[in-house]
């Protein structure tokens, strides 16, 4: 069995690939009963979807009293992997992982052979897993491995840490965002029992899973009298559901049997997805970025570099602000007829054309399926298709390239990959951002707190020294940026 693809993953690449053709033509079945049932265009056969994607941004909890805000150690990290991956995603987890500040365990399948010892002070304080054979005799569970990820949320509980919150459980081909989980996570009731997660960007996975899961390799939380209740009985839920086969699904029924929901935060990504992601993160929503799964799976995320220098260039925006990290804010530029669009500390994006802030928020859909030629539709978002060879549809692109902080802004500076190769947008008048070799974001040092409604940003220099400059600002009451 391939143990290097934990939680969702391998029970994803195990099923969804072996039983393409089946679930494909029950999705195709479904496909077809909506629209003939519904009779409607497919806009509305979405709608369902769209309620379960968005329902629990309008559910968060009042905050807890100010004066004892949750801050980091009151998150305890449950990070479950295996030895035969760990030489390679060792440099992922040290990428976010604050040693004595970042509290929690990494559980590996066996005991780390020699040359993995002494254990690395960078990384999380190591535990093997319990052997969990007995539950899986017992029970004819059909998924040892996934048994073992979910007993994992009992092991990190025994370890009886003080003053603890949430715990966070993740799979080690992750990247957290730890500022932005505390945030996050300060905002629901840690007395309460609460279930936090990601969907899959991919319909069929959640479509084949649950609708109601948190895609646990990108990550969920879990309240601690939440997690005090569910180690009540844990190994009982195990072996109530023998036939689950996948980790995540099972921590759902586990849940669900204490009569608690999910709530899902969008900054939480499962990245079931291939190939350049760019597209996808070059439009990230009004919510604070959280996780970012499968970074083995994709190519890396910025052009010339591999995917730990990746990992480690994007930390150098998160260590300046982790709070804009990229959230998307578009601008115009009048006298040329241009549209900007800046993911914070990733990418920024010029196009020759006024193009509505609802488009621009669209990910181009540079990235591909997690499994070749499903039915559309594919995401659960909409996206921009390709190819982009009409001037007044593709972007300049720009990739982050290096921070600074100043006393009261930070600057971030965007490069320009590659040239467009285009000739220029003609029906907004002729003006060709060609030259346009860098450009450069001036946004406050102060973080971002509100959610759900994007800065705004002006256009201050559109193209002397081939520089374009934009300074983020709050947005005024009633403004209409378009
Ligand atoms: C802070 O929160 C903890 C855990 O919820 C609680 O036990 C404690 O009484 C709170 N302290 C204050 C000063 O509110
Ligand atoms: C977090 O808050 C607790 C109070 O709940 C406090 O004792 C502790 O010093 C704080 N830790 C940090 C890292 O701010
Ligand atoms: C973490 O704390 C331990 C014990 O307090 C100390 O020995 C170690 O040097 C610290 N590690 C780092 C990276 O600060
Ligand atoms: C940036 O600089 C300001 C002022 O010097 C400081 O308050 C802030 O903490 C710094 N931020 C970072 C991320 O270094
Ligand atoms: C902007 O584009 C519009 C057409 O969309 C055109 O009428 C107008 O002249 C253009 N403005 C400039 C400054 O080129
Ligand atoms: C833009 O340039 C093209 C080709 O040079 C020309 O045909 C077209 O009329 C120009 N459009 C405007 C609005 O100037
Ligand atoms: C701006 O770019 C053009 C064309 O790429 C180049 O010829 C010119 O020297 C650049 N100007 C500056 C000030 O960098």
């Amino acid at each position: 069995m391939n143990t290097k693809l934990p939680f969702s993953t391998l029970h994803f690449t195990m099923n969804l690939f072996k039983t393409l053709a089946i679930t494909g033509l029950v999705l195709y079945l479904a496909y077809i009963i909506f629209f003939t049932e519904s009779n409607c265009p497919s806009s509305d056969f979405f709608s369902p979807l769209q309620h379960i994607f968005t329902q629990n941004s309008q559910t968060i909890l009042p905050p807890p009293p100010t004066s004892n805000t949750t801050n980091v150690s009151h998150l305890i990290f449950g990070l479950v992997g295996s030895l035969n991956a760990w030489w390679h995603r060792k440099a992922y987890i040290e990428s976010w992982w604050r040693p004595n500040v970042t509290r929690g365990y990494l559980f590996l399948d066996t005991a780390p052979t020699a040359e993995l010892l002494p254990w690395s002070a960078a990384s999380p304080p190591l535990r093997v897993s319990d052997d969990i054979s007995g539950i899986v005799r017992e029970s004819k569970h059909v998924a040892p491995v996934m048994v073992r990820m979910v007993h994992a949320i009992l092991e990190v509980f025994r370890e009886g840490d003080q003053g603890v919150r949430w715990i966070v459980m993740g799979d080690d081909d992750s990247i957290f965002f730890v500022d932005n989980w505390v945030d996050v996570l300060a905002k629901y009731d840690h007395t309460k029992y609460v279930y936090i997660g990601g969907h899959s960007e991919t319909i069929l996975s959640n479509f084949y899973y649950s609708f109601d899961q948190g895609f646990g390799g990108a990550g969920f939380a879990l309240s601690y009298p939440l997690a005090a209740a569910m180690v009540k009985d844990l190994e009982g839920c195990l072996k109530r559901y023998p036939y689950l086969n996948s980790a995540d699904l099972i921590t759902q029924y586990c849940v669900d049997e204490l009569g608690v929901s999910l709530s899902d935060e969008r900054g939480i990504h499962q990245i079931d997805l291939k190939g350049d992601i760019s597209g996808f993160l070059s439009s990230h929503p009004q919510s604070p970025l959280l996780s970012l799964h499968h970074f083995d799976v994709v190519d890396p995320i910025f052009p010339a570099m591999d995917r730990f220098q990746s990992v480690n260039h994007l930390m150098k925006a998160a260590k300046a602000d982790q709070s804009r990290l990229l959230q998307q804010t578009i601008c115009y530029h009048r006298p040329t007829n241009w549209s900007l669009s800046v993911s914070w500390g990733y990418s920024a994006h010029i196009y020759e054309k006024v193009l509505p802030r609802s488009f621009l928020k669209r990910p181009l859909e540079t990235f591909r399926t997690w499994i070749k030629k499903p039915h559309p539709p594919h995401y659960m978002f909409n996206t921009r298709w390709p190819p982009f060879s009409d001037p007044c549809d593709a972007p300049h692109v720009f990739f982050f390239q290096s921070v600074e902080n100043e006393t009261d802004h930070i600057v971030s500076t965007y490069v320009r990959s590659s040239p467009r190769g285009l000739p220029a947008c003609s029906a907004s008048g002729n003006h060709s951002a060609d030259f346009i070799s860098r450009v450069q974001v001036v946004s406050p040092t102060t973080k971002l707190v509100e959610a759900g409604r994007s800065e705004c940003c002006d256009i201050v220099h559109a193209g002397d020294n081939n520089v374009t400059e934009i300074k983020y600002r709050a947005c005024k009451d009633d403004e209409i940026i378009a």
